[in-house]
C-alpha cells in the first residue's frame, strides 16, 4: 500500500512531459532552448584571465550571491544594474521559486501572462497566493492585452509575471504597451517579474524592450544561460533588480535550495557571457534559418496547420486544423517519425495548439519526419 501524501505543489506538467519523452525521442521539435554549445568551442573563447581561471579552478564552495566577475558580466547586460543587484541561481526555474515564495502568500495577488511556463503561476499559488491568469488569444495574434492586464489589478496585487518574448506564443509586447504597463506598476509600487529568458532573439531587434529591472525600481529581470545563450546544461540563471530588499531576501531564501552556484559553470558562463556577440549570433543564425523552413512548411499546409508567426523567442503556438485532438495526432507522431511536439494540454490550454521549438540544428530534419507524416496520414475529420 502507497502511504503518498499529495504533493503540496501541483505536479509541472511540462516537465514531466520532458521526463518521459526528452532522450527517448529522435526530434525534439518543441524544445524551448538553443542547440548548446560544445564545451570545447566554449572553452576555445576564453579570454587569458578566464582561461587561468578554469585552469586553476577549485572545486569548493562559491560565493552565495553568485562570482563577482559573473554578477559584473550579468549587469552589464542591462542599463541602471550593478553587480551587487545581481543574485545568480540554479537556472531561472530556482530563481522563480524563491522569488515567488518571498513576494507571495496567503492574502496577496498576482497576474501572470498564460499559457505559460507552470512555475511562474504554481509556485504562487502553492505559497497561498491568490494567481490570476492573464491570458493571451490567438484571436488578439497572442498580444498582450495591457488595458485588461492593469484592469485586473487590485489594491492588494504584490506582483505582475510577464514572460516576453513568451514560452510558448513567441508574443513580444508592443514598446508603448510595455512602457505604459511598467509605469502603471511603478505608480502603484507593484513589483513585476519580467521573464526574460528569451532576451536578445527578438526577430527584429528594434522590438527589444527596456530590460525589467532597468524600467522601475521595483521591476526585476530574470535571466538564465539556458535559451538565447545556448548553454543550458550549465543550470546558471539570475534575477537583477535595483530593489536590493527584495535580493536579499531572495538570498536568505536561496541558503534552503541550493545554498551557491556550481563553481565551473559559473566560470563557463562568465566565458559565454565575455562572449556574448560570437554566442548571441549564433543562436540568431540556427533560429533565423529555422524560421525561413518554418514559414515554407506553414504557407505550404495552411489546410491542415495555422500559426502565428512568433515576434520573437525560439518557439511558436500554432495549431492544427484536423478534427483530430492534438494529444492523439502528437502521439501517432512521434510513434510513426520520432518527432516530439508538446500539444497545448502540457499548458492546460484547450484546443488543438501545439508548441514548435526551432532552436535546434536538426529542425529541417525534424520537419521532414512531419511533413511524411501530413502526406501519409490525409486529414481526419
Ligand atoms: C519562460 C521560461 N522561464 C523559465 C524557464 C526555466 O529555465 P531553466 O530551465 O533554464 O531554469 C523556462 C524554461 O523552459 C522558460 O521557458
Amino acid at each position: 500500500m502507497g502511504d503518498h501524501r499529495p504533493m503540496r505543489i501541483a505536479e509541472f506538467e511540462l516537465e514531466r512531459f520532458f521526463a518521459r519523452w526528452e532522450f527517448a525521442v529522435r526530434y525534439l521539435l518543441c524544445a524551448s532552448d538553443v542547440e548548446g554549445w560544445r564545451m570545447a568551442d566554449l572553452l576555445a573563447l576564453a579570454d587569458d584571465e578566464t582561461a587561468a581561471l578554469w585552469s586553476g579552478l577549485r572545486l569548493g564552495y562559491t560565493e552565495a550571491p553568485g562570482h563577482p566577475l559573473l554578477r559584473a558580466e550579468i549587469a552589464s547586460l542591462y542599463d541602471t544594474i550593478g553587480p551587487d543587484d545581481v543574485l545568480v541561481f540554479a537556472g531561472a526555474e530556482e530563481a522563480i521559486f524563491c522569488l515567488s515564495n518571498v513576494l507571495l502568500g496567503p492574502g496577496d495577488h498576482a497576474v501572470v501572462t498564460w499559457p505559460g511556463y507552470q512555475s511562474l503561476y504554481e509556485v504562487g499559488r502553492a505559497a497561498g497566493a491568490d494567481v490570476e491568469l492573464h491570458e493571451l488569444r490567438e484571436a488578439d495574434d497572442w498580444a498582450l492585452d495591457v488595458d485588461r492586464l492593469i484592469g485586473a489589478l487590485r489594491p492588494d496585487t504584490r506582483l505582475v509575471v510577464v514572460n516576453a518574448p513568451h514560452n510558448p506564443t513567441g508574443m513580444l509586447p508592443m514598446v508603448a504597451d510595455w512602457t505604459r504597463l511598467t509605469g502603471v506598476l511603478a505608480d502603484r509600487g507593484i513589483h513585476l517579474l519580467a521573464d526574460e529568458v528569451y532576451r536578445f532573439l527578438e526577430l527584429d531587434h528594434a522590438d527589444r524592450l527596456v530590460a525589467g529591472a532597468d524600467a522601475f525600481a521595483r521591476g526585476v529581470s530574470l535571466g538564465v544561460m539556458s535559451k538565447s545563450f545556448a548553454m543550458a546544461g550549465l543550470r546558471i540563471g539570475w534575477l537583477a533588480t535595483r530593489d536590493r530588499d527584495l535580493l536579499a531576501r531572495c538570498a536568505a531564501f536561496k541558503d534552503y535550495t541550493t545554498i551557491c552556484s556550481s563553481a565551473p559553470a559559473e566560470i563557463l558562463s562568465i566565458i559565454g557571457l565575455r562572449a556574448r556577440e560570437a554566442v548571441l549570433a549564433r543562436s540568431r543564425r540556427i533560429v533565423d534559418a529555422n524560421l525561413a523552413h518554418l514559414d515554407r512548411f506553414f504557407a505550404e499546409h495552411p489546410d491542415r496547420l495555422s500559426w502565428i508567426r512568433p515576434r520573437g523567442g525560439s518557439i511558436a503556438f500554432p495549431r492544427l486544423l484536423d478534427n483530430e485532438p492534438i494529444d492523439a495526432f502528437a502521439a501517432r507522431l512521434v510513434e510513426a517519425e520520432g518527432v516530439l511536439l508538446l500539444p497545448g494540454s502540457q499548458f492546460g490550454f484547450a484546443g488543438n495548439h501545439f508548441r514548435i521549438g526551432f532552436g535546434r540544428e536538426n529542425l529541417p530534419e525534424a520537419l521532414a519526419g512531419l511533413e511524411r507524416f501530413l502526406g501519409r496520414e490525409p486529414r481526419q475529420r
